[in-house]
């Protein structure tokens, strides 16, 4: 165990902005620090660090806490193991209270895993320099690729024998145990080495741990996979992890660019010449966390492709995904039959260097370009890659950014401006709805059902999922409300107004009392004619009403500054389409009543069922009522958008 005293050290000497500031960019404002919250998908940066206190905070999504809390939780790790990872970086000196063979076998699972890869990969260089096989097979290889000692070290590449099963002992007598090395991915089930006759790479997390190894065979004839990669474990997932992030990270900052590359030499061999703001997907295409990884350090990133065109086209295809983190694309794509490492090592560092800046190319253009080649003098094929173009613009988030991307592609494809504009906007407004649906369905189901034994003497409308989901159509009503009851949808007629004439013949229906209670009350100010501010109800002398207020104004549903944000993005390329609220209000009626009709409808159904044959004045009536139900429910089911037979 840590000492009392080692840990006391620890905080005082670990600054907030230097453990924060290895992961997230960050830049000053006022006395504090500001960056893009590593724990949630965010544009504008809400992630605050404050030297002075010690702290971070997002205001975002709530995170806070300090150094060994960040390191907890971005890594990943538990508290001791946060604690040692801010000794070794401070350069701490760690009192042990207990004996480190004790230790051993007390530590956690995820640490063991930690210390066997990093055996592991001590191992595998060791038999790279100091074995004969090794030298002779491994080392050899390496030199003739052009790695330096140093480089070789630095990435702790290496070999692993041919034998059965010489790690797998030699890793047991040193006392790890096999279902650990089974965990780790190093021996196979059966108690044979996982990696065999092949050269090691030592594959890295963030904060530099070995997690994972990718194994390259060297004889070209063998049967099996040129590359085999550890299998995921605790620590190791292929998904989100990027080869060379932990040596990259500082260079990624400092040119605020990122160059991605398909495979392990290319890192190793580019690092090595001077170009360390490098990273490899490992020849999957890229995934929403490796693309995050990258966020936190640059929004830039430079993809250098293999110059064969069906691996352009298959590449592409995931790239619409970056544009969606808001990132900004460049492609380069090299010379036919070169990889990075093969062309580097061919025209040398400054001529690579000199190869990218000139070939840099804009995603989208890029794409536009390569499409359009293939659809010449085919108007169907065209229209075809306009959509697919259009698709791509519609994920960038900057307005401005993405009014220069429709100028000059409509320059390219040869078509009118405002056409495209008008394609990128209805895609964003579709996207911003689908958005919006997933948000209402997660809130609905989100509320939990009120447990059986809970419920009481509530009248039985008030079970189960119907009165939920109605709950949700209620808080909406209340919120238009609350927000915007004194904006006008036309001349002389006020939200409020909108909301309480649709509301008249079913106020009845409403089943939360205080959403009922302060509907009455803005019915009451509209008789007298008293204006209804926004502040009204948030300063409200009723403590529950004032409380439901500043809830409805800062749910995620609230015209946000997120929200404005997006509407905001259409302005610059298209007159504004009418504001959020507008439509929210004729939406939000639409809704209560659809569900409110449903309701009755149901009710009545019940009534018609209860009702004796003979009653037939009664069945007419009921009939009746129920085809003007129908009626109505449908006329709302379309206007909303849903289709009315839907119950
Ligand atoms: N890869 C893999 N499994 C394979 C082939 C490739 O995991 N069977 C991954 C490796 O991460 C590899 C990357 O895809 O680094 C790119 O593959 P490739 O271009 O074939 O390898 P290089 O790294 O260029 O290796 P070399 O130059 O030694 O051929
Ligand atoms: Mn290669």
């Amino acid at each position: 165990m840590i000492s009392q005293k080692t840990i006391q050290e620890i905080f005082e000497t670990a600054k907030i902005e230097d453990v924060v500031g290895d992961f997230v960019n960050l830049r000053r404002r006022g006395v504090n620090l500001i960056g893009v919250c590593p724990f949630h998908n965010e544009k504008t940066p809400s992630f605050t660090v404050s030297p002075s206190k010690n702290i971070y905070k997002c205001f975002g999504c709530g995170a806070g806490g300090n150094s060994v809390n960040f390191l907890m939780e971005h890594e990943n790790l538990t508290y001791p193991e946060a604690l040692r990872q801010l000794a070794q970086k401070f350069n701490i000196e760690i009192e042990e209270t207990v004996d480190t063979t004790e230790q051993l076998e007390e530590r956690q699972r995820m640490d063991s895993l930690y210390l066997i890869n990093d055996f592991a990969q001590k191992w595998f260089t060791k038999q790279l320099f100091e074995t004969d096989e090794g030298k002779s097979v491994g080392l050899s290889y390496f030199k003739q690729r052009g790695f330096r000692e140093e480089t070789i070290k630095k990435f702790g590449l290496g070999y692993a024998p041919k034998t059965k099963d010489e790690f797998t002992v030699q890793a047991q007598h040193k006392g790890y145990k096999k279902e650990l090395l089974i965990e780790a991915g190093l021996t196979s089930k059966r108690g044979f080495d996982f990696f065999r006759s092949r050269v090691q790479f030592a594959i890295r997390n963030g904060s530099g741990k070995v997690v994972g190894f990718g194994g390259r065979i060297l004889d070209s004839k063998a049967k099996t996979a040129k590359y085999i990669n550890t299998p995921d474990s605790e620590v190791y997932n292929k998904s989100k992890i990027l080869y060379g992030i932990y040596f990259a990270k500082k260079t990624i900052r400092q040119e605020d660019n990122c160059l991605l590359v398909e495979g392990y030499t290319d890192v190793v061999s580019l690092s090595q010449s001077g170009i360390e703001n490098v990273v490899a997907s490992s020849g999957t295409s890229l995934t929403i966390d490796q693309i995050r990884l990258i966020k936190r350090h640059t929004e830039n990133i430079t993809m250098l492709f293999d110059g064969d065109p069906a691996g352009i086209k298959a590449a592409l295809r995931g790239l619409d995904l970056i544009l969606e983190q808001g990132l900004n694309v460049r492609i380069v794509l090299l010379p036919e039959k070169e990889d990075p490492d093969s062309y580097l090592t061919k025209v040398g560092t400054q001529a690579f260097k000199q190869f990218i800046a000139d070939n840099a190319s804009d995603f989208i253009l890029f794409k536009t370009n390569l499409l359009l080649e293939e659809t010449k003098g085919d108007p169907v094929k065209k229209s075809a890659l306009i959509q697919d173009i259009v698709q791509s613009i519609s994920k960038i988030f900057d307005p401005i950014k993405r009014s220069v991307f429709i100028k000059e592609c409509a320059e390219r494809l040869e078509i009118n401006e405002q056409i495209l504009v008008a394609a990128t906007n209805k895609i964003m407004q579709t996207e911003i709805a689908k958005r919006r649906q997933k948000e209402i369905a997660k809130e609905v189901q989100e509320q939990a059902p009120i447990p059986e034994s809970e419920l009481g003497e509530i009248p039985k409308r008030n079970r189960g999922t119907q009165a939920i989901s109605d709950d949700f159509q209620e808080k909406d009503i209340v919120r238009l409300l609350v927000a915007f009851a004194d904006h006008e949808l036309e001349p002389e007629v006020s939200v409020a107004r909108y909301i309480l004439s649709n509301m008249e013949e079913i106020m009845n229906e409403f089943d939360n009392d205080l959403y009922k209670k302060m509907i009455e009350i803005v019915a009451e100010r509209l008789q007298k004619n008293l204006a209804m501010p926004n502040t009204f109800f948030t300063t409200h002398e009723d403590k529950e009403i004032r409380k439901t207020a500043i809830d409805l104004l800062s749910s995620k549903h609230e015209y946000s500054p997120n929200w404005e944000e997006k509407h905001e993005s259409f302005m610059h390329t298209q007159p504004m389409p009418d504001q959020n609220w507008k439509k929210d209000t004729i939406n939000g009626v639409d809704r209560f009543k659809f569900k409110k009709v449903i309701r009755l409808e149901k009710q009545n159904q019940e009534k018609l069922k209860a009702l004796g044959k003979e009653d037939v004045i009664s069945l007419m009536k009921i009939l009746k009522v129920q085809k003007k139900l129908q009626e109505i429910r449908i006329e709302l089911g379309t206007r909303i958008g849903t289709v009315g037979a839907i119950k």
